[in-house]
């Protein structure tokens, strides 16, 4: 065995498209659902090798709305993996799921298949919000799904929200907060909360464009994002990342390679992979994506493959280290480089102190307060 690795798979269909949504996902291609699922199963056992090689230790099912396809499908694809699964080490399985599209059978579904994680699309709790970005499911769906995975016997569900939602005003925002910090008992361990990005062309900018809604104020902005950080910390749920908040232990154990620059390797339509230094995609069209498999031929995405150098991966390991609010460990990026952090960023790490933007104590580097508030302009310093 040649140590861990995370499995990315992709699911990119949906009931319809959010307006703001600008993942690789679409709606109206249901009669390609299981030519899709055949030829990912198909893509894992192209990788047969690799995958022996190695200890998987965490699965990610996301989208798209892997809730929408029948669940005899993600059966399929987790039968197709168990193949190479050593039960022992396998620490996480996490599904995303669209609160409009859960049943109780594709739950225990589910659960039989050794899913342990569920991520469910909240989003907002106002419906006039929700139907504002286009969100098929109301809140009532949500708080059903909680109940129904809850009587199945999760305990260890996720939830995402998005701020700042078009015309949400401040007390409408904090309730929402509220409301999620009084699910401890109903197993939410972790929150994500998005800052809503909007994204040209999308159906949301013409909406906004056009005056039927209105973005919240920055002043409101600033005020909400003081409310949730408060509040959620208050309540136990430790930002450990800067969308990213878990009670202790429920940090995502997937994600967190990603912000470890850890090996991964993604399955489906436009699903990424990061292995032996190399980042690559896949195609992103459904059909090509099947059609390529069907050939025989690599489903990779010719252009995006990015072979980074001894540099690069440095730059990119500091940058997202930084993602998390531990920041950098000193120690650990000397063990994997081989050099004196200092001796490689000396110059940036100056100036992003001088500037307040970051922290350096003994074993660590991490944003400050304030770097936290404007992370871009410090992981541009190190582009
Ligand atoms: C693949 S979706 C999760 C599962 C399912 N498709 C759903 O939407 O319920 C991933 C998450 O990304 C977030 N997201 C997507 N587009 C976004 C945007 N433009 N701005 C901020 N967050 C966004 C949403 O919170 C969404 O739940
Ligand atoms: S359901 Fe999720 S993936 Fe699908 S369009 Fe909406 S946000 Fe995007």
């Amino acid at each position: 065995m040649n140590g861990e690795i995370g499995v990315y798979i992709h699911i990119p269909f949906c009931f319809s498209k959010c307006f703001y949504c600008d993942f690789a996902s679409y709606s109206k291609k249901e009669d390609k659902i299981e030519s899709y699922i055949n030829a990912l199963c198909t893509e894992i056992i192209q990788n047969a090798e690799i995958l022996s090689e190695y200890s998987i230790t965490t699965i990610y099912i996301g989208g798209g709305t892997p809730s929408y396809i029948d669940s005899k499908y993600i059966k399929q694809i987790l039968d197709t993996l168990n193949i190479f699964i050593n039960k022992e080490k396998l620490q996480e399985i996490t599904i995303e799921l669209n609160p409009n599209s859960v049943t109780k059978e594709k739950l225990e579904t589910y659960k039989e298949c050794g899913i342990n994680r569920l991520s469910i699309g909240l989003q907002s709790t106002h419906d006039s919000v929700l139907k504002k970005i286009g969100r098929v499911h109301k809140f009532n769906d949500f708080k059903e799904v909680l109940d129904l995975a809850n009587n199945i016997g999760f305990d260890n569900i996720s939830l995402d929200l998005i701020y700042p939602l078009p015309d949400l005003s401040l007390s409408e925002f904090k309730d929402s907060v509220d409301y999620v910090v009084s699910l401890k008992d109903k197993n939410i361990k972790h929150i994500s909360i998005y800052n809503l990005e909007v994204h040209e062309g999308s159906k949301l900018d013409f909406i906004l464009n056009e005056g039927y809604a209105s973005l919240v104020d920055e002043d409101v902005e600033y005020e909400m994002y003081k409310y949730l950080v408060n509040k959620f910390e208050e309540n136990g749920y430790k930002r450990y990342e800067i969308s990213n908040y878990a009670l202790p232990g429920y940090e995502s154990k997937h994600n967190l390679k990603y912000w470890n620059q850890e090996q991964y390797l993604g399955f489906g339509s436009n699903a990424s992979s990061f292995f032996c230094g190399v980042r690559s995609s896949n195609i992103k069209d459904i059909e090509s994506y099947i059609e390529s498999i069907n050939n025989n031929c690599t489903p990779k995405d010719d252009e995006s493959y990015e072979d980074l150098d001894k540099d690069a991966l440095e730059k990119e390991y500091v940058m997202l280290s930084l993602r998390k609010i531990d920041g950098v460990n000193k120690n650990k990026f000397k063990i994997r480089y081989k050099k004196d952090i200092h001796d490689v960023f000396a110059k940036e790490i100056d100036e992003l102190k001088k500037d307040n933007l970051i922290i350096e104590d003994e074993t660590n580097i991490y944003l400050s307060k304030r770097g936290l508030e404007v992370a871009n302009i410090v992981w541009e310093r190190f582009i």
